[in-house]
């Protein structure tokens, strides 16, 4: 379906603590729980990725819902290190489907030493990076 204007976001940061697993789990059930009623809501669509140390994100949809969501997640205490991956304006959805699909690897290739992303070109590279850890989810 082709919808002019979408935005599509993509974003990394660091889990809070990953030495604390429990804690770990449970923020991620709390995340994902919360992020796909409201997503749904507010027409947004996408993918959380996580190596339980890392996080990653895709998120589609209106510039006004992506801006408000963004400014809630840079302020949430269960990770740190928000780094802003991409922000395109597009008018296909790549994850058209899901509210918020999540997506558990080994290793997020490309988000090892997030603070090394200090140039465009670094940034466009930890971004294919996670667009190709949704290769199995986008190809079935
Ligand atoms: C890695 C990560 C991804 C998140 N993704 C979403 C999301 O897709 N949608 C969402 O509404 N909240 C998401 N959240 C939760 C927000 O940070 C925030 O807690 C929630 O939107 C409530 O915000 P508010 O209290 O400002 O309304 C995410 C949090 C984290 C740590």
């Amino acid at each position: 379906m082709i919808e002019v204007g979408i935005v599509q976001m993509v974003f990394c940061s660091r889990v809070a603590d990953p030495r604390d697993t429990s804690s770990l789990n449970e923020n991620i059930k709390a995340i994902v729980r919360y992020s796909q009623i409201r997503n749904a809501k507010l027409g947004i669509t996408g993918a959380l990725l996580t190596d339980k140390t890392s996080f990653a994100q895709v998120a589609e949809g209106s510039a006004a819902s992506i801006g408000n969501m963004y400014s809630s997640i840079v302020n949430d205490e269960r990770h740190y290190d928000v780094e802003l991956l991409q922000y395109v304006v597009t008018h296909v959805r790549l994850l058209p489907l899901q509210t918020l699909a999540f997506v558990e690897v080994d290793r997020l290739p490309g988000i090892d030493g997030i603070n090394r992303h200090s140039t465009p070109l670094d940034r466009r590279k930890a971004c294919l990076s996670v667009l190709a850890a949704l290769r199995p989810l986008l190809l079935g």
